[in-house]
């Protein structure tokens, strides 16, 4: 099904229709089947991309940028990111990927905060008009005159920050871009399962839902020899913890996964603060899939290390994938779970 800001775009096809265009992190996947093979889709999201690449093979693209060689577009609609600053920086990464005089267009819903981001456009066109409004979406858009350069280091934020636990304050580098969870900043859901953690061991171990690798690169701290898996759904994620877990001295690697469906071998642990939103709606069935699953993918004595908001249900599900699971720790908003297989 559309989803509404498709369904606004959906009334410009005969713009969609002329030249090249190029959707990024559309909302839905279904849009394709109603646009010619013109156009094509750059999804920062894995499992949009898994579902639309299994039909469409070689019109689609997932990453943090497009491959360098890519051929420019006469047109690029930008589904509005949740995130004021990553918006800022896809519209100057997106600027260079227009032929002269290439349309550069926002779409998003009234919820989102379109209206008030049409303007960002003006960053690399002259004037942002409204194309349209519908379905309590609006689209905007400029046209990009130049090619400007883009470097995506200038984005990216290196910052420190201390983790006063039980085994010591700990200090850590981490790399971070605007879109990334918790972006520059140390979540205290994640500050509470890392200030429990004294150990890691060696062997494999996941790092679920890993946004920037600030998890991967405390285990790091805790134990340099690790073996550890990061994984995420978003590139920018998975590009975040490439840069913070090249500075340790842990062996890693970091993989694209919705879930655990793409995580290949057994651990013999996983952490993870688990995500509960898809978009901007709140959305459990992630977690309560990854607590089922989860247990397949753990060695027999194998830990899960979970911190979840203290209001969300996962206290029975736990208990119903793990006979031995115990709160470790709680403050007035997160519980901290360690079960055992
Ligand atoms: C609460 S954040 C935790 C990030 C990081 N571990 C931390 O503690 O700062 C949850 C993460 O889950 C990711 N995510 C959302 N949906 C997902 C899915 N279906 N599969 C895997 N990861 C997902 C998000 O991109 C986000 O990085």
């Amino acid at each position: 099904m559309l989803s509404p800001a498709s369904q606004c775009l959906m009334r410009q096809t005969d713009m969609l229709a002329e030249g090249r265009w190029l959707l990024v992190n559309p909302t839905d996947t279904a849009i394709f089947a109603e646009l010619p093979d013109t156009v094509s889709g750059f999804h920062q999201y894995f499992d949009q991309y898994q579902t639309i690449a299994k039909r469409q093979r070689g019109r689609h693209h997932f990453g943090i940028t497009l491959p360098e060689d890519n051929e420019k577009y006469d047109g690029i609609v930008l589904y509005l990111p949740k995130a004021k600053k990553h918006t800022v920086w896809m519209i100057a990464y997106l600027a260079t990927q227009l032929k002269q005089e290439g349309l550069l267009c926002l779409v998003g819903e009234n919820k989102g905060g379109i209206k008030s981001s049409g303007k960002l456009l003006e960053a690399v066109g002259e004037r942002a008009n409204k194309l349209d409004s519908a379905r309590h979406c609006s689209i905007f858009a400029t046209v990009v005159s130049e090619s400007k350069t883009f470097e995506l280091d200038k984005f990216v934020t290196k910052h420190t920050v201390q983790v006063p636990g039980k085994a010591g304050n700990i200090e850590l580098q981490l790399a971070s871009l605007p879109g990334v969870f918790s972006h520059g900043e140390l979540d205290a859901g994640t500050q509470l399962l890392l200030e429990n953690i004294t150990t890691a061991p060696d062997g494999k171990i996941l790092d679920f839902a890993c946004g920037c690798g600030v998890v991967g690169a405390y285990l790091a701290k805790l134990n340099s020899s690790i073996n550890i898996q990061l994984s995420d759904i978003n590139a920018l994620a998975l590009h975040c913890s490439e840069l913070t877990m090249s500075k340790t001295e842990a062996n890693f690697n970091v993989v694209a996964s919705n879930g655990l469906a793409d995580v290949q071998g057994s651990f013999k642990a996983i952490y993870t603060n688990p995500p509960f939103h898809t978009g901007l709606e709140t959305d459990y069935t992630i977690t309560d899939k990854f607590i089922r699953d989860a247990k397949q993918k753990l060695l027999s004595g194998g830990e899960l290390w979970l911190v979840a908001n203290r209001f969300l249900p996962y206290a029975e599900q736990l208990k119903q994938s793990f006979s031995n699971c115990k709160v470790m720790a709680q403050t007035s908003k997160f519980t901290l779970y360690r079960c055992i297989k």
